[in-house]
């Protein structure tokens, strides 16, 4: 958001302040002042004008601007109302060089999981796509994607849902004391780079924040069948802070995701292209690969389509 307009609402989010001495303090132009309100309201900011001057009442939209002010994270945010999938605008955006960029829809026409999968994403869910430039060699990518999952974990859990995360980084809800769940998110994440060095990383988030169950599929539910509605700008300003804070401290990935896990402990099924590997969840390494205990001994399984049995 543009400096001098963030500067007008945090002030007149103390109480009001008259034009001229917005103007003043800002040191910009009575028209000015008069142009960055209109702006304000035009991106659904409530701001009153009374005798004492102008007000902010309320900055709660669903929409970039307002998302933006107050986020704690150093990314800016490009909302549509609908799209066909955020990730594919999100690589275009990479492409042409954003960086700590969140791409952000209320609806997409063309959502897409992992493994070429639809991913229905239907107006009220959560559908968004960070674009990063990190300073990691592609190996570590995976970390990124493990890094989404926690912070989807973690946001799901403050709004009292149940969240845990199956591996590698789908978000369910347990059902019942066997490992069963129901799926609430996912992350995908695409990156450009080579062999010792990542250009951008994209990782797409899809939560089923304030959608009805029946509209998606048999095996998903949402935060508002699990807990109720969320304030969906709050909860978003939420999942990039958390983004952020983790891929600031990168060690804190791994232990954060075993603390939020079902897998471990599981017996699982894991889908590879090298085939397929059936045993105990035993662990997971430090650039989250898991450790599956077979019949014929111990394997390390770094990528694959995971089911508890
Ligand atoms: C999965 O579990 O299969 C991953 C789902 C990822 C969905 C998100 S929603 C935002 C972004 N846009 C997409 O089309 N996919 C990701």
């Amino acid at each position: 958001m543009n400096e001098t307009r963030r500067a007008i609402l945090e002030r007149i989010a103390e109480g009001p302040v008259s034009g001229p001495d917005l103007a003043d303090e800002l040191e910009i132009s009575r028209a000015a002042v008069w142009k960055h309100i209109e702006g304000l309201r035009d991106a659904e900011f409530e701001i009153e004008s009374g005798s004492s001057g102008y007000e902010l009442v309320s900055a709660d939209a669903y929409n970039g601007p307002a998302i933006e002010y107050e986020l704690e994270a150093p990314f800016s945010v490009e909302y549509h109302d609908s799209v066909a999938n955020t990730n594919e605008l999100a690589r275009e955006r990479a492409v042409d060089g954003a960086t700590n960029l969140a791409v952000l829809a209320d609806e997409q026409t063309g959502g897409r999981g992992r493994l070429e999968r639809e991913w229905s994403s239907p107006p009220g869910g959560v559908w968004v796509s960070l674009v990063t430039r990190p300073a990691i060699a592609p190996s570590q990518a995976p970390l990124y994607t493990l890094a989404a999952a926690v912070s989807a974990t973690r946001v799901a859990r403050e709004a009292g849902v149940d969240a845990r995360i199956k591996w590698p980084n789908d978000v369910v809800i347990p059902e019942g004391e066997d490992g069963d769940y129901r799926k609430l998110a996912g992350v995908l994440t695409e990156m450009e780079g080579e062999t010792d060095r990542i250009e951008w990383l994209v990782v797409g988030i899809g939560i089923n924040a304030n959608v009805d169950a029946d509209v998606l599929p048999e095996e998903a539910t949402s935060v508002r069948e699990e807990a109720g509605d969320v304030d969906r700008r709050r909860f978003v300003q939420r999942l990039i802070e958390e983004f952020d804070r983790l891929r600031g401290t990168v060690d804190e990935i791994v232990p954060a995701w075993r603390e939020l896990t079902l897998t471990l402990g599981q017996r699982v099924r894991v889908d590879r292209p090298a085939g397929e590997v059936v045993g105990e969840a035993v662990n997971v390494t430090e650039s989250g690969a898991l450790v599956v205990e077979t019949e014929d001994g111990r394997e390390t399984v770094s990528a694959g389509d995971c089911e508890h049995l």
